[in-house]
């Protein structure tokens, strides 16, 4: 897998919020969304879309991937989002992010878009992403196409809250474990979502956790799909950037022996080190498998620069 940049933290901004965007720029998040979909009101998009282009073009974002959520295609908002902030600050933005996808033709009509708004406007062509929310059945059923529909691509996002409504799910609490359920009803979801986004080489990201004061409850829940191998979960909240930030990275222990794992097998498939298919360190066995074990980890310490 090409080595993707660290999305451990994804702020949602409000983008009728100027407060809000002016704030979000120095938080330490490793990558920001400035939403014209469900955090704006129908009245309040035409002013949030000019919010957003300002702020991108002011600068100041840093290190920080800078995305902007457009709304989904079912609505009359899609083109001018696109076409406003692509067109009013293109070089300045990173990825778009679509929500409620239901199939690769929604994700190529945003490619062909992108395509052509990037040629009218002197924009190198394909450098904009695309960051593609699974939030129905329908959308998790087409998951494998959605990856693969354009080489935007570059995550896989879970929308837990539209997600439970979708399916109609007993639960009013996002992520979290249900008393009358003996397991992890997201797991299922989270792991088709991980094994598309695999097989693409993309990226896996989870979704908010809406107890925004309860940060106990984000780690507990940001663990869960950590542990299984994504990338990173949406923050709603300055409180919970440092969370995601520490759950979303290797310890430093796991870091550091990763490195360990690395350098015991590259001298012992080395000449000098006699050209051997594995390699022991202590007690520990290494062999080619381990390594990529190790690789993973240590490509996610490195990103977050541990
Ligand atoms: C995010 O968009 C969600 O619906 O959870
Ligand atoms: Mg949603």
């Amino acid at each position: 897998m090409a080595e993707l940049r660290s999305r451990r933290s994804n702020l949602a901004v409000p983008g009728s919020n100027p407060r809000f965007l002016e704030k979000a720029k120095g938080l330490p998040a490793d990558q920001v969304f400035l939403d014209l979909e469900d955090a704006c009101a129908p009245l309040a998009k035409p002013g949030a879309r000019k919010n957003i282009v300002a702020a991108l073009n002011e600068g100041g974002w840093g290190e920080k991937i800078r995305v902007v959520r457009v709304n989904d295609w079912t609505t009359e908002w899609t083109y001018r989002d696109v076409i406003e902030v692509v067109e009013g600050a293109g070089a300045e933005l990173d990825c778009l992010m679509l929500p409620k996808v239901v199939d690769a033709a929604q994700v190529r009509a945003l490619d062909l878009l992108l395509t052509q708004v990037e040629k009218a406007n002197g924009l190198s062509v394909g450098r904009i992403g695309i960051e593609a929310q699974i939030e129905n059945a329908q959308g998790l059923i087409n998951v494998n196409e959605i990856a693969g529909a354009s080489d935007r691509i570059e995550t896989i996002v879970f929308g837990p809250a539209d997600f439970m409504a979708s399916i109609n799910m007993k639960s009013l609490v996002v992520g979290a474990l249900h008393p009358d359920y003996p397991g992890d009803p997201f797991h299922h979801i989270l792991m088709t979502i991980l094994m598309a986004a695999r097989a693409r080489g993309v990226q896996a990201i989870d979704g908010p956790f809406l107890q925004v004061r309860d940060v106990d409850g984000f780690r507990e829940v940001a663990k869960r799909s950590a542990v299984l191998g994504f990338d990173g979960k949406w923050v709603l909240h300055p409180g919970q950037i440092e969370a995601a930030n520490e759950v979303y990275a290797p310890s430093q222990e796991d870091y550091d022996h990763a490195e360990l794992i690395l350098d015991a097998y590259e001298w012992s498939t080395s000449e000098a080190g006699g050209a051997k298919g594995s390699a022991m360190l202590g007690d520990e066995m290494i062999d080619e498998a381990s390594r990529k074990m190790a690789l993973v980890v240590a490509g996610k310490g490195r990103a977050a620069g541990l």
